[in-house]
Formats: structure tokens, sequence, C-alpha cells
């Protein structure tokens, strides 16, 4: 199987299931707990059909679409995620070099591995920097300011991710960094000798945003030991009010479920939300962000942008989500196998055909812009 044998989702998962180690695959693909959430997001978009209109001109088709003062010129963005460089030497570099060509927002996680510096300063896409609220406010105050510096453009907070979620898959490989695996997990490494090559003739492994404040030197670091022993479960609207403030710019929060939180987001002056249930990865049985959609619009649409992720694998999601008001939708999964599988040709190949998905899609239902696409093209059943 070749990179130009992946037509969808699905085909890049199954690539990159071949070229990663097993654990490290499973960090990609594995959710909390019974996974139920993560089947949900996908199967949400199933909730609804789309209604199309015909004989509407539809030649050209301008699917851009402006994100807190961002222009995209596509309505699907690259969130940020975790270990690029364990899933290809190239990481960051890769997804940031291929969301640039094809004009969309890319983002720096906390857990990254290259410095946001580094990214800002090599793509001018906009980028947008995640941010974990650590105990350690010190720490928080110092990566806000080197954010700034380095001349991000949106500030993302997680805000659904104060405790780590139950990662079962994680426990049986005994999956962290740098790798403490169990023997069935050192298996899965042995088997996969090219990737192993590739990792130990590269730039060594580093959490750059991360190296300055945690001993990487010591026990492994799990994920979801990162997440219980750093990050801070006190945090309040009064600290991300606080953080708003001090950014003074544009400012998200990234897994907003509720619409009082939503109305909250407004308040405190935050320009965007995510709604997001972090791929079904921290509580599961949580619902799906499409799902959550139309009443989050119905409290704060047009006070603040709305975004989403979670399941979005097709062109005809990114419609219905944006049918539904969301401005643009956000993929994890659906680059990271693409990533793990081809590096920056698969990312690219990846945005590629959901760029021209999205356009198929959007003549099929005779809506020229992104503007034209409203909840009265989609019945739910
Ligand atoms: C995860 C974090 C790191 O879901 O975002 O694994």
């Amino acid at each position: 199987m070749r990179l130009t044998d992946c037509h969808n989702f699905h085909d890049f998962r199954r690539l990159a299931q071949r070229r990663l180690p097993g654990p490290i695959f499973n960090y990609i693909d594995g959710a909390a707990d019974d996974e139920v959430t993560y089947r949900q997001n996908a199967q949400s978009f199933e909730s609804c059909d789309l209604v199309p209109n015909v004989l509407r001109g539809v030649s050209d088709i301008d699917m851009s679409t402006t994100v807190m003062g961002q222009k995209l010129d596509m309505p699907v963005y690259c969130s940020p995620t975790a270990l690029q460089r364990l899933f290809h030497h190239r990481g960051e570099h890769a997804v940031a070099a291929a969301a640039a060509k094809y004009g969309t927002l890319f983002g720096v996680s906390s857990l990254g591995t290259v410095s946001l510096e580094e990214v800002r300063k090599t793509y001018d896409n906009p980028q947008v920097y995640q941010f974990y609220f650590h105990k350690d406010r010190g720490l928080n105050r110092a990566m806000m300011e080197r954010a700034k510096e380095a001349g991000v453009n949106i500030m993302m907070l997680t805000v659904d991710s104060i405790t780590g979620g139950n990662r079962e898959r994680d426990k049986r490989t005994g999956f962290s960094i740098p790798f403490r695996l169990t023997l069935g997990g050192m298996i899965q490494f042995a088997i996969k000798p090219a990737w192993g090559l590739n990792y130990l003739f590269h730039e060594p492994f580093s959490l750059p945003q991360l190296d300055a404040h945690i001993d990487m030197g010591g026990d492994a670091l799990s994920i979801s030991r990162y997440f219980t022993d750093m990050l801070d479960p006190a945090m309040t609207w009064d600290d991300v009010a606080e953080m708003v403030q001090l950014w003074d710019g544009e400012f998200c929060l990234k897994g907003v479920m509720s619409v009082e939180d939503a109305r909250k987001a407004v308040e405190i002056g935050c320009t965007g939300i995510v709604l997001s249930n972090h791929g079904g990865r921290q509580l599961d049985g949580s619902r799906a962000a499409f799902d959550q959609l139309k009443e989050i619009m119905d409290a704060v649409g047009g006070q603040i942008d709305v975004l989403m992720d979670g399941g979005v694998q097709r062109g005809t999601h990114v419609l219905k989500a944006l049918s539904l008001g969301a401005k643009a939708v956000g993929v994890g999964r659906y680059y990271l196998y693409p990533l793990a599988a081809a590096g920056q040709n698969g990312v690219e190949r990846a945005l590629e055909l959901m760029k021209v998905e999205i356009e198929r899609d959007m003549r099929l239902m005779g809506c020229k812009s992104v503007e034209e696409l409203s909840p009265d093209n989609l019945r739910f059943r």
C-alpha cells in the first residue's frame, strides 16, 4: 500500500498502522475508557442530511473563511497535537509546511516537539499556540510571554485536560516519553525497524516548549502523568480572565461544551471557542461537538467565533458543521495518520483530498461561498 492508494481517512489510518510501532499507533488511535465518544464523534455527522439546492451557477467556489481575524483559504485547520516528531521525524515542520501550502491554520502544542519560535519564523500561515494551564504560575506566564514574543496569532487554552483521560491502550503498551515499554510494547518496536532507524538518525526527541521546566532524565513521563502532576485542576474562570487580559489578543478556549461555559467565555472577552471532547481522549461518554453545535450557536452565535473538532473525516462533515454556523473545523487524527504514513507529502495529500471534497460538495449543494451554507441546508432525522 502506497500514499497514492490512500483516498480517505481510513486508507491513511491503515498505512500509518503499517508504518508505526504499535504503542505509537495506539497512542494516536486510542481514546478514553470504552472509546464511546471517539466513535460517536464520527457517527454524529450521520444524524442529519444535507438538502442541496440546484441550478445556482456554481463555477467559482470560494471556501475561504475568517476565524478570529485570520483569513483561511479553507475552512479546515490542523488542530494542535502533541509529540509529532514521534510519528514522523519531520513532525511539526511537515504539518506546518503542508498547512501553509493550503493557506490554513496550524497549531503548535505545549507538548510539541519543535519549538514554537522555529515554527513561527519558518512558515507564514496563521498559528495558534495550544496552552495548558500548569500548577506553576511562573511557567504559565513565561510560556505566554514566549508565545507573544514569537508572534503567535491566536492563544488557544485547552480546558478539558486538567487531569489525564483513562487511555487504556497506553496502559497496556507502556507508552510514555522517554519510552519505558512493556515487553509487548518492545516487540512492537522491534518489528518496525524502518521507524526505529529514522527515529535514531534524526534530531533527538525533545519537548522544546517544556524542556526547561520538566526533568526528562527522571521517570518516564506518561501523558496521563503530565496532565495529572503538572496541570492545575484548581484553574477557574478568574484565572482564565486574567490570562485573557494578559494576552491582549485573539484568545480561544478549546474544550468548551456547555451553553453556560460558552456564555462565560464571551463574558471574559474570549474571541473564540472550540467545541471539542479532545477526540474522545478525555471524558468518555461526553457529547460529540457536532451534536452540541446548534445549542451553542443559538446561545452565543454572532458574539464569538465558534469552531469545532471531533470525528471530521469528510468534506460533507465540514459542510454540515458550517451549515450550523461553525466558522471552521479542526482535524487531528485526519492529518496525523498521513503524517505518520508519509510526512509532509502525506499531510498535503490529506488536505488536498479534503479541499477537493469540499469544493465538489459545495458545488453539489449549490453554494458558492461558505456564507451561503445555513441551517436551511440541513435536516435532522
Ligand atoms: C493527548 C494530549 C496530549 O490527547 O492532547 O494525548
